[in-house]
């Protein structure tokens, strides 16, 4: 599904483009309504700051969200130390999100460099959204790990998005950066387009298990299996491991 072949035909691109179906859980009471405001709220200012900018759209919402992986693992590892309970999985799985979101930030910084104004805006971003997550979390990890799941629904349709400019020209299809080849295992001749169906796909990955989170703390049955599948990464990040 999300983690598609690259093909080299126009058609194939095409096809390829609208492979990633746009999958969005039906808010179901007042947690997840106010988690789906939250995000389209957040949705129209990204859309006022940056208009099509995606390269620039892709560093700034990156460092936000590379935030709540690492909040939730914080706040899951806490909770079962307090309880004393087992966390099936779920702190190494948060914290491999926030790992993944960083990779997606350093490889959009070698893509579109950073404004000044854009640097300013990530450390205001990064202060006043920690703390409102972290909050958020404590009250309710339900409804985090819902906003989340929005929050990557989004993140698909931008990348989306990003992928129909470089096919119609308007972003150059540069090579992929030598982070990127790295990491998602790409071919060396490997462009930005591949990057970006990469990253699309592990931004579909997160929805699902976020959403799935969610379900699962407001006690609804999840079929793990139809969740979108993870692109493979590099085990070691670092290029010279
Ligand atoms: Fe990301
Ligand atoms: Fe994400």
């Amino acid at each position: 599904m999300a983690n598609a072949i690259l093909t080299p035909d126009k058609q194939g691109l095409d096809e390829e483009r609208d492979a990633e179906p746009v999958i969005h859980h039906a808010p179901h009471g007042l947690s997840d309504r106010f988690a789906l405001a939250f995000t389209k709220l957040l949705r129209v200012l990204a859309d006022t700051f940056f208009a099509k900018r995606y390269g620039h759209r892709a560093i700034v919402l990156e460092t936000v969200a590379a935030v709540p992986g690492m909040v939730g693992a914080t706040i899951q590892h806490l909770t079962c130390l307090r309880r004393m309970k087992d966390d099936e999985g779920w702190i190494r799985t948060l914290m491999e999100e926030a790992e993944n979101e960083r990779m997606h930030l350093m490889t959009f910084i070698e893509v579109a460099k950073p404004t000044y104004f854009e640097r300013l805006v990530v450390q205001l971003a990064q202060a006043i959204f920690y703390i409102i997550f972290f909050l958020l979390y404590l009250v309710s990890a339900r409804t985090a790990h819902r906003l989340v799941g929005y929050f990557e629904e989004e993140a698909v349709v931008s990348y989306t998005l990003y992928l129909k400019e470089i096919d119609e020209g308007r972003s150059p299809n540069v090579p992929a950066p030598a982070i990127a080849i790295h990491y998602w295992k790409l071919p060396a001749d490997a462009t930005l387009r591949d990057v970006v169906l990469k990253v699309r796909a592990d931004e579909a990955h997160h929805r699902d298990v976020n959403h799935g989170f969610a379900s699962t703390l407001s006690g609804a049955p999840v079929d793990w299996d139809t969740a979108s599948p993870y692109p493979p990464h590099a085990e070691e990040i670092r290029m010279n491991a």
